[in-house]
């Protein structure tokens, strides 16, 4: 199967703005033997007014920390980087699209310790459809399973590090769910209670509250799923956040995925049970449709969401 391209024509490469094809590290590299790189995935959308970036700030908040739990020595401040990124997508000239920071030990090394190895920061900005998984339709949902294969122990990879190496576990995930004939796969925590997708957090909904597992059970701490509990919290929603037993997965009244990458995804059917009546439900509707109208500068952006870039839009392109 042919993967589609995304590519743009620019890419910051700390500090400068390079070519597309001038972004390249040797095979050699620390990062390509041993994995040394962390990395975060936003996305700006169109507005009215130009791009906007969702939650910038965050996420480079994150980026710094998962460098630090890595002791990669990232040169950037968090400001820096929000600023290169407006200039990324200037660049470009594009409003919308996926937007991947990532730093790497680029250093030729052979040997796992990397420190004094070189690291080289990029930010690239990828052209992505909406809503990468199926089901984001209003009558749609994700068909997934629980996974065989589970999150990390604690103690073995820190999963609040948005690091490359962890992504070696998502796909083993989701590689088994898609043989299997699925979408997508909810992953377990070690002490086997539920966690999350391969590269996505997940909400339950009972009774009309809302429930999501702790950052204890091996979750990436996601900036979606923080900005799905204040909007639940504006609308007067409960949430809860608490080790998730795996039979609550099929006796949910709703399920849905949350994350950068497929924004609010509504679940259907799990390890082929239906999720309440096999249509989103009115939560997650509710959930769905006031993340994307402040996304998308549809609806006031009440809590500071967005980062304007001044890019032009096609008028009708939105
Ligand atoms: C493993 C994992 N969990 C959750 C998320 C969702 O995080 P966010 O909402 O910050 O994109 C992601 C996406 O980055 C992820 O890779």
């Amino acid at each position: 199967m042919a993967v589609q391209s995304g590519r743009t024509a620019k890419i910051w490469r700390d500090g400068s703005i390079v070519d597309w094809e001038d972004a390249t590290i040797h095979v050699m590299s620390h990062v390509v033997h041993y994995g040394s790189a962390v990395f975060e995935g936003m996305r700006s959308y169109e507005t009215p007014t130009g791009g906007g970036v969702f939650r910038l700030r965050e996420h480079m908040r994150r980026f710094h920390n998962s460098a630090k739990i890595y002791e990669l020595p990232l040169r950037w401040s968090v400001d820096e980087l929000c600023q290169a990124t407006i200039d990324t997508l200037v660049a470009n000239g594009i409003a919308q699209c996926y937007i991947r920071p990532i730093i790497m030990r680029t250093g030729e090394q052979m040997g796992i310790h990397g420190h004094g190895s070189p690291t080289e920061t990029f930010i690239i900005c990828w052209n992505w459809g909406r809503g990468r998984l199926p089901g984001t339709g209003p009558a749609g949902g994700s068909n997934v399973c629980v996974s065989s294969w589970r999150r990390p122990a604690p103690d073995t990879f820190p999963t609040m590090a948005k690091a490359g190496g962890n992504y070696l576990n998502a796909q083993l995930a989701k590689s088994e769910a898609v043989r299997n004939g699925y979408d997508e796969a909810i992953m377990l925590d070690i002490a086997g209670n539920v966690a999350e997708g391969s590269g996505q957090n997940l909400f339950l909904v009972r009774d009309g509250v809302l429930y999501t597992s702790p950052i204890a059970s091996g979750i990436l701490e996601g900036i979606t799923r923080d900005a799905v509990m204040r909007l639940a919290h504006d609308a007067g929603l409960a949430v809860r956040e608490m080790e998730i037993p795996r039979e609550m997965l099929y006796v949910a009244d709703e399920a849905f995925f949350c994350g950068t990458a497929v924004e609010i995804t509504p679940i259907s059917h799990i390890d082929k049970f239906v999720v309440g009546s096999g249509k989103p439900g009115p939560v997650t509707l509710q959930v769905q449709e006031r993340f994307m109208a402040i996304a998308t500068g549809r609806a006031p952006d009440t809590h500071g969401w967005l980062t304007h870039v001044p890019v032009p839009v096609a008028a009708g392109s939105r």
